[in-house]
Parts: C-alpha cells; structure tokens; sequence
C-alpha cells in the first residue's frame, strides 16, 4: 500500500462544485484545550458554513486504547460535546453525534474487514508507534489492529468527499481510500457493466490496476479526500507542544484567573536571563502563544519590546494572557449555556440524522455485497 499523501491532499477542495460532505471525529479525551481548538475544531466551525458535516465523537476508538478502565469514557465524551458546542459547532446547521449511538459504524467496520488485508492494517505507521508509546497498555488486541479500519468505516459511512484531519490521521484516510477502491472492485454498484476483457487489459495499464467506473454509475464507497488541518506551533506551558499527555495545557474551560497563573512559570527565550537582556520571540514559546492570538499591534509590540529588551517577560506573559481571554470568551460564554442535560439532548438528535444518513449507505453496501434482504421486496 503506498501511504503517499499528495495525492490525498486536495489542491483547492473549495473550488470543487461536487464537493459536499465533510466528516471528521474526535476521541473523547475529556475537556479540550487550545491545542484541539487551534488544530481541528476552529477549522470545523468554519466549514461547517460550506458543507454538510458530520462531526462525531469516537467513543469506540477510545475503547481501543482504554479497554482496561473504561469508566471516564461517558463523561468524557460529553465534556468533548459541551466544549465543541462553546466552540460554535452549531447543531443547527451540522450533525454532531458519539459513534456508539450509531451501529452501523460497527456493522460496516465488520464488512470491510473481510476484504481488507491483515498486511495493511500491520503496516499503518502509528499501529507500531503507538504500542511502543502507550507501552504501559497491552495493545496486541484484535481491536487495536483494527481501529484503523474502523476509522475507515465512519469515514465511508457517510460517503464524505473531504476529511479534515491533521498531518498524524493522513496514513488513516490514506488507507481509507485504499479499503473504498477494493470494496469499489468487489462489489461494484448493481447496474455496473464489467468492462470487456479488451477494455480492462487498457485500463489495467493506463490506471495501475484499477478498474474503470463506466459514466453514470458512482461507485459506493467514494475515495475520501484529506483537507489537511494547517496547525500553527502552539506550545504547552512547559514549552513542549501542547498535549493532555504532558500536562501543560490551558482548557478552553479554564477561568482568566487559571490562565494568567499558568503562563507566569512559562518558559522563555533562554537569552533573556535579565531584564536588561535582548530577546527573540521566534525562540520563545510565549512568543509563538503571541503569533496565534495576539492582534497584530500585539504583535508588534511583543518583537520590538522583546529586542530592544524594552519590555519584561512578565508584562509580555500578561499581553499573552489578555489575547487567550479575549479568544476564550465567547466560548466560555456559548458553554455556559449548555448542561449536560442539553447537550445530551443535541447528541441524540444527531445520532437520528445520523443513523438515517449510515442507513442509506448500509443498505447499499449489503446489497452490494449479496446479503439476503430482510423485507420480501
Ligand atoms: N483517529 C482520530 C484521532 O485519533 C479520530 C477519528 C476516528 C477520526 N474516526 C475518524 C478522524 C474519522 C477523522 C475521521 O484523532
Ligand atoms: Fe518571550 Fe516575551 Fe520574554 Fe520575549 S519578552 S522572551 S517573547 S516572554
């Protein structure tokens, strides 16, 4: 399987006419911090203005990893649900939902298993990596093999056209398409006319084995696209980037008082040993805190008081501080006025339109796959 990601990375998916839906998921990792809202979920509120999307929260996946304690599962996927709903997702105009609520992701991960190659799943980059990172979990399961191809399932599910995900999920969609276009040669649409002997030995050569759709008839399981996330450096309070595994991030929870405390131990330009000393803020992590949520006068103040050593880091952790306030507020405030109550409640809805939307799907797919139908027709 070539894991190439150029060809998965749409140039301008924006100025495609047939580009419609969207889909992406969450793992419930509990309250989410600027690093999650920075690198996915700012990006999602935005397209959710374009496209149909479906945004879910992946409460199997976390299963994978956390089978042995599963207990903060269920409240970890609501505090991902109330903090997606601060962040602006609008469950008026896109579809937000946990993956549990809707079976047929595990119905249609079941039959993509049995077309998909045990050496692909083995050869996805993170299932070694993550073994080796998570190595206090037993990670040799059949699920954890698996969770690649599950992503698979709630990607096609949807027929989506775009994935938005960051450069660490690209292999997944990668071999999405890969799992989409065996399935594809399998299990053609009905109506698809096999093309003759003649015509397949020319497209063998021109399209590397692939078999050619004719006109007319899409295939069921269209080829994902990655729209890949841009993620701008957003360091943690220690410096290093911003990860729930390092305990060194700011919740988008978390009060002024919280934030202001947590940047004032923050790391700075090593140069800047006094007051009197110059600086640079291309070295400093406060300084790449400024590049992501400082205006532009901010800005400018931040290079040039940090190089003249006209200013001291601890004004300058304060005008960082006042910037992820301001970007943190109407987020705080739209959480506000959520409960869990309320935010179970947009759950459910979704998990209707969504199981209506995979039910379209799964249909196809059985049928295509030659499963006795329930109903006499
Ligand atoms: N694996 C993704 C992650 O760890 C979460 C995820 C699950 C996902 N299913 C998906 C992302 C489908 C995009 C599309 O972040
Ligand atoms: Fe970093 Fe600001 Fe101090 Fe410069 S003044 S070293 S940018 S904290």
């Amino acid at each position: 399987m070539a894991l190439t990601t150029d060809s998965a990375i749409s140039s301008d998916p924006l100025r495609s006419t047939t580009a419609r839906r969207v889909l992406s998921g969450m793992r419930p990792t509990g309250k989410l911090h600027l690093g999650n809202y920075v690198g996915a979920l700012k990006n999602w509120v935005a397209l959710q203005k374009q496209y149909e999307c479906y945004f879910f929260i992946a409460d199997y996946h976390a299963l994978t990893t956390d089978y042995a304690d599963p207990r903060n599962v269920a409240q970890n996927t609501l505090e991902v649900a109330l903090d997606w709903l601060g962040a602006g997702l609008d469950p008026e105009i896109c579809t937000l939902f946990v993956q549990s609520h809707v079976p047929q992701h595990a119905e249609l991960h079941l039959l993509l298993s049995m077309i998909t190659p045990l050496s692909w799943l083995e050869r996805v980059p993170t299932y070694k990596e993550q073994q080796e990172n998570l190595s206090g979990k037993d990670l040799s399961t059949y699920g954890f093999l698996g969770y690649p191809l599950l992503q698979s399932a709630d990607i096609l599910m949807y027929q989506a056209d775009f994935v938005p995900v960051g450069q660490d999920q690209v292999a997944h969609v990668e071999l999405t398409r890969e799992v989409a276009r065996r399935f594809n040669q399998f299990c053609p649409p009905p109506g698809y006319v096999p093309p003759t002997h003649a015509h397949l030995k020319e497209t063998l050569v021109a399209e590397g084995a692939q078999r050619e759709i004719p006109p007319g008839i899409q295939p069921i399981l269209p080829e994902p696209q990655v729209l890949l996330t841009p993620s701008p450096k957003l360091p943690g309070t220690d410096g290093r980037k911003m990860s729930k595994s390092y305990n060194n991030t700011i919740l988008l929870t978390d009060p002024e008082p919280v934030i202001r405390q947590k940047l004032k131990p923050m790391v700075t330009d090593p140069a800047r040993v006094r007051r009197t000393d110059p600086g640079d803020p291309d070295k400093c992590p406060v300084g790449d805190l400024h590049k992501v949520f400082s205006s532009p006068e901010t800005l400018t103040k931040v290079y040039e008081g940090c190089r003249g050593a006209g200013i001291g880091c601890i004004e300058c952790k304060g005008w960082a501080a006042d910037s992820i306030v301001r970007e943190l507020a109407p987020i705080q405030e739209r959480r506000a006025r959520y409960n869990e109550k309320s935010a179970q409640e947009v759950l459910r809805n979704g998990a209707v339109r969504a199981r209506k939307r995979a039910s379209k799907t799964m249909a196809e797919v059985n049928e295509a796959m030659h499963l006795l139908p329930e109903a006499v027709r």
